[in-house]
């Protein structure tokens, strides 16, 4: 995979873009790159969480990549735009938790793939922003979906119909990220919450998930008995057991995944 650097440690997968000459924009084969690899670490049992960044210390990524989208004909604009969009939905399907750890920029098709994400962090550089209407186009790739249901209508109305930018310090108001640290602390910042993460138990947090996914798309009723279905596949685990016998002996528990 040459626009992705990849590699799993300590159960914990870190993923990062790495087109920093492009700012790490979105080309067609980087989308292909990102479904596919959104799948494999997603049926990887032995991954626990997934950290998602930028490379270089400018940005996280600069959206679709627009040299080469200038150069795609009307016929293929059809499959480019679902190659981008099929990508981040592939990386919101993860099951495991996904943290994005934004550095500078995060704009278009960029930042839809950061709010494809469960966590978000941001350096003190960051800068948001679903540009895209300034562009002549809209967003594309889950932008006008995902950001109302992370921040509400109102506001992302706001940066979506002005194509706003805003910075870190705006983004933490409005919640889109939950925490924002000096670039230089940006990677102590992953390991505190990839050390918190790794506390939990694996399948607990993507029962967790996945009720939470799926539950806040229906009504209330059905969202309780999804909830229900995902309690009960976290019954009967060996880490169920685990965590029971270890509060009992006074210790941290040893979640195995199972
Ligand atoms: N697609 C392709 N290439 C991109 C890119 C994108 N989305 N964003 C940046 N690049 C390239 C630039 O063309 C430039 O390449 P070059 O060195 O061959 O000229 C290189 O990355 C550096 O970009 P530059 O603009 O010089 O850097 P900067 O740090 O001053 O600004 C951005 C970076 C991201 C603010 C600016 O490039 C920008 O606004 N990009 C478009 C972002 C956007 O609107 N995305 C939404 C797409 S729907």
């Amino acid at each position: 995979m040459s626009n992705l650097i990849s590699s799993v440690r300590d159960h914990i997968a870190h993923v990062t873009i790495n087109r920093p000459d492009a700012r790490n924009a979105l080309s067609k084969e980087t989308n292909e790159e990102l479904s596919a690899l959104a799948a494999e670490l997603g049926s990887n049992s032995d991954v626990r969480a997934v950290v998602l960044r930028g490379s270089g210390e400018k940005s996280f990524c600069a959206g679709a990549d627009l040299k080469e989208r200038k150069g795609v004909s009307p016929a293929d604009t059809g499959p480019y735009v679902d190659a981008i969009s099929g990508a981040i939905t592939a990386w919101s399907k993860i099951p495991q938790p996904t943290l994005a750890v934004v550095n500078g920029f995060a704009f278009g098709g960029g930042m839809e793939l950061a709010i494809a994400c469960d966590l978000r962090i941001a350096a003190d550089n960051a800068l948001f922003g679903l540009t895209e209407v300034r562009l002549g186009i809209m967003p594309g790739a889950g932008g006008t979906q995902r950001l109302p249901r992370l921040i509400g209508v109102s506001a992302a109305k706001e940066l979506i119909l002005l194509g706003k930018r805003i910075d870190a310090k705006q983004a933490l108001a409005l919640g889109l990220v939950s925490a924002v640290v000096p670039q230089a602390e940006l990677d102590s910042k992953v390991e505190e919450i990839v050390a918190e993460l790794t506390l939990c138990a694996p399948l607990s947090t993507r029962m967790a998930k996945e009720a939470i996914d799926r539950g806040t798309e229906v009504g209330i009723e059905e969202g309780l008995q999804i909830e229900r279905a995902c309690y009960e596949k976290t019954l009967f685990t060996e880490d169920r057991n685990e965590g029971l016998r270890a509060f009992a002996e006074k210790r941290a528990p040893k979640y195995q995944g199972r």
